[in-house]
C-alpha cells in the first residue's frame, strides 16, 4: 500500500506539471484530459493514504505518532486542493500565486512528516 501511495503521488505531481504545460500552451483540450486523469490519481492518493492512516496509525493509536499521521493526511488533502486550484486558476487565467505558496508549504510539510517524522518506508 505504501508503494502504491508513493507511486501515485509521484505520478500525480508529474501529471500536474504536464497539465500546467498544456494549459499554458493554450492547449485547453489536452490540458483537460490530463487534468481528468490527475483527478483519478487524487482518489488513488487519498484512498491509499487513508488506508495507511487507518490501518497503521488509527487502529493502534499512540502519541505523538497518531497525531502526526493525522496531520500528514490533512496536509496531503491540503496539497491536493492546492494542486487542483493551481490548475483551475491557470486555465481561467486568474491570479495563482497564493495557491502556489500553499502548494509549496503543504508539499514541504507532507515530505517532512512522511520521510523524517513518520516511520514507514520501503
Ligand atoms: C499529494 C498528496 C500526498 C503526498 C505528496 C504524500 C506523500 C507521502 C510521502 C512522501 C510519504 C512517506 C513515504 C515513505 O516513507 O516511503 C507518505 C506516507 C503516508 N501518507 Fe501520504 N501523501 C499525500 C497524501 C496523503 C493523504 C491524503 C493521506 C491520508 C488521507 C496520506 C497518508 C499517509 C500515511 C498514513 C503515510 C504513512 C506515513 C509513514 O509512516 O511514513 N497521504 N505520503
Amino acid at each position: 500500500m505504501l508503494h502504491m501511495h508513493v507511486t501515485s503521488w509521484i505520478l500525480g505531481l508529474i501529471l500536474l506539471l504536464v497539465a500546467l504545460f498544456l494549459y499554458k500552451q493554450g492547449n485547453a483540450k489536452g490540458g483537460k484530459i490530463v487534468h481528468m486523469i490527475l483527478r483519478l490519481f487524487y482518489l488513488i492518493i487519498i484512498f491509499t493514504g487513508g488506508y495507511l492512516l487507518f490501518d497503521v496509525y488509527l487502529a493502534n493509536f499512540s502519541m505523538p505518532m497518531g497525531v502526526e499521521a493525522i496531520t500528514k493526511g490533512l496536509a496531503g488533502i491540503w496539497l491536493i486542493a492546492a494542486m487542483e486550484m493551481v490548475l483551475v486558476k491557470t486555465n481561467k487565467g486568474k491570479p495563482v500565486t497564493g495557491w502556489w505558496v500553499q502548494l509549496v508549504i503543504a508539499l514541504i510539510l507532507v515530505l517532512i512528516l512522511g520521510y523524517i517524522r513518520l516511520p514507514l518506508s520501503f
